[in-house]
């Protein structure tokens, strides 16, 4: 099964991907993930993706659709995935259906997480993210078992530096213009489901299985 997460930055995208990966052992590919890695890393890619993520800009097409399409030709791939954070623009999702039609493939879902504008920014600034595997946390709605500490993975969590609401604006406002568009494009398609992400994390999951059931 291959499944694209849409939805603002804050939606949920990466909390419900995780969970959909944990419940049909499907790998969980976020863009957004490669990119802090590779920031984490210190490597070329990170330098050259800081420069807009720290702007709430998306990294151009070039660069994410490469890393994209070489993540998803890898062998763990083979039984489908969730991308989460990808495509984010009309083109991207372009290269990666032309990609996907040359090996007689095609995404299966698209499920729009949906959260008005007001509810994101309170979200964010309770975020807690672990770089070291991704997982995400609240401190509110979603803690982790030790405060401060990844539950999956035993490393530090930190406050993510597009987190701070001058930044979240920005990604609402990129969010708009850029990624918005996919709506109309997978409902063309007639793969488009969408969910009303402002529920619990666990009524949310319940609404996203049914789908994929
Ligand atoms: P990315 O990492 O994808 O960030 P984003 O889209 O802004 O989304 P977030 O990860 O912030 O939110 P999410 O929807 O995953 O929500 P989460 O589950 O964490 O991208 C970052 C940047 O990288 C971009 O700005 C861009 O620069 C670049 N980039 C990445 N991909 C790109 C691409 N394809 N093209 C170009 N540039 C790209 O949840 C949010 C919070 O809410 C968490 O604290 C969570 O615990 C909590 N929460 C989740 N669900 C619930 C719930 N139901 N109720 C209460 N709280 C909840
Ligand atoms: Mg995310």
């Amino acid at each position: 099964m291959k499944i694209i997460m849409l939805g603002a930055p804050g939606a949920g995208k990466g909390t419900q991907a995780q969970l959909i990966a944990e419940k049909y052992q499907i790998p969980h590919i976020s863009t957004g993930d490669i990119f802090r890695a590779n920031i984490k890393a210190g490597t070329q890619l990170g330098k050259e993706a800081r420069q807009y993520m720290d702007q709430g800009l998306l990294v151009p097409d070039e660069l994410t659709v490469k890393i994209l399409l070489d993540r998803v030709a890898q062998e763990d791939c083979a039984g489908g995935y969730v991308l989460d954070g990808f495509p984010r623009t009309i083109p991207q999702a372009q290269v990666l259906d032309e990609a996907l039609a040359k090996q007689g493939e095609k995404i299966d879902y698209a499920i729009d997480v949906n959260v008005p504008d007001e509810n994101i920014i309170r979200r964010m600034s309770g975020r807690r993210a672990c770089l070291a595997c991704g997982a995400t946390y609240h401190i509110e709605h979603v803690p982790p078992k030790q405060e401060g500490i990844c539950d999956h993975c035993g490393q530090k969590l930190v406050l993510r530096d597009d987190d701070k609401p001058e930044t979240v604006k920005n990604r609402l406002k990129v969010y708009h213009e850029q990624t918005q568009p996919l709506i109309e494009y997978y409902t063309e398609q007639g793969i488009l489901r969408t969910v009303d992400g402002t529920r619990s994390m666990a009524e949310v999951f319940d609404a996203v299985a049914a789908i994929l059931s």
